[in-house]
């Protein structure tokens, strides 16, 4: 039986810790395994726009329309643009869409439910997995992708220290929407990213979570530090389009092929 489609929020509170690389690689890997894959761009420093549409911007409409309360004519539809790669789209962002919380957050509680009232259905008619890469904080933008979405990844950056408390925070901040606001919602799995197992700060760190978090609430899968993935960044690519041999590119196919046996278990 085939598995029914599903929208997986990207979303950490602390930044650079491989959000949007986890979602572009992670979609592009997911495309070429043949699934029809949307991401859609949270977070309007527009990182996973520039990469999924190579440098170049959004020239029409964009996620700015799907989360502005006064839009009435433009539909979802009209937002997706095509990438490199035919199984993979984008709802593109553009960076005025941050001047768009004060009106959402005039309108509170009903605005954390525009982004699922104008992309649910849409996204799981016509995508197997929709991915929305999300900004650094807990605020309007990413609660309105924790309304929309069924799935939360959680990817964490072992190469530097950090709080667990935050992460563990982290978690239970997405539980809470869970419970209170999106019963669809469930965290899924914690990524550890930027993995170097000769430092003692990552084997520490990968120790602790294992230690903290439950088995079930951790990918077997572990991404690499791989500085092929900030080359791919500064020419606007993924690491499939820029370099597929690369470690941090089989790193992403596992974690693709993980992914998908979950998910084939869950839903
Ligand atoms: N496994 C990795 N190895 C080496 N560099 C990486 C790895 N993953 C991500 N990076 C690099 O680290 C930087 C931060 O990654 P990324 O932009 O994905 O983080 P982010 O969580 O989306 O950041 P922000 O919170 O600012 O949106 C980028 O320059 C990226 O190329
Ligand atoms: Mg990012």
């Amino acid at each position: 039986m085939q598995p029914r489609s599903v929208i997986i929020s990207v979303v950490n509170n602390k930044g650079g810790v491989g959000k949007t690389t986890t979602t572009c690689n992670l979609a592009d890997a997911l495309a070429r395994k043949g699934k029809s894959v949307l991401v859609l761009d949270m977070d309007s420093q527009c990182n996973a726009t520039s990469m999924l549409l190579g440098g170049e911007r959004p020239n029409a409409n964009t996620l700015f329309e799907l989360l502005d309360p006064e839009n009435t004519e433009v539909s979802p539809e009209q937002c997706v643009y095509p990438t490199f790669h035919e199984n993979l789209h984008i709802i593109p962002n553009i960076d005025v869409t941050a001047a768009l919380e004060v009106k959402l957050i005039l309108n509170l509680p009903a605005s954390f439910s525009v982004l699922r009232n104008n992309l649910r259905d849409f996204a799981l008619k016509k995508f197997d997995v929709t991915i929305i890469d999300n900004p650094p904080n807990m605020g309007t933008f990413v609660i309105c992708s924790l309304y929309a979405s069924d799935f939360v990844i959680v990817p964490n950056d072992s190469g530097s220290k950090y709080s667990i408390e935050g992460l563990i925070r982290a978690v239970e901040f997405i539980k809470d929407v869970s419970k209170n606001a999106n019963p669809d919602l469930k965290f899924l799995r914690l990524l550890i990213t930027r993995l170097d197992k000769r430092t003692s700060i990552s084997r520490a760190i990968m120790h602790q979570i294992r230690e903290i978090f439950n088995p079930h609430d951790v990918f077997n899968t572990t991404i690499p530090i791989n500085t092929t993935f900030q080359q791919a960044e500064l020419h606007s690519k993924t690491i499939y389009k820029y370099a597929p041999k690369a470690s941090g590119a089989a790193a992403y196919r596992k974690l693709a092929t993980e992914l998908i046996s979950i998910l084939e278990n869950k839903t």
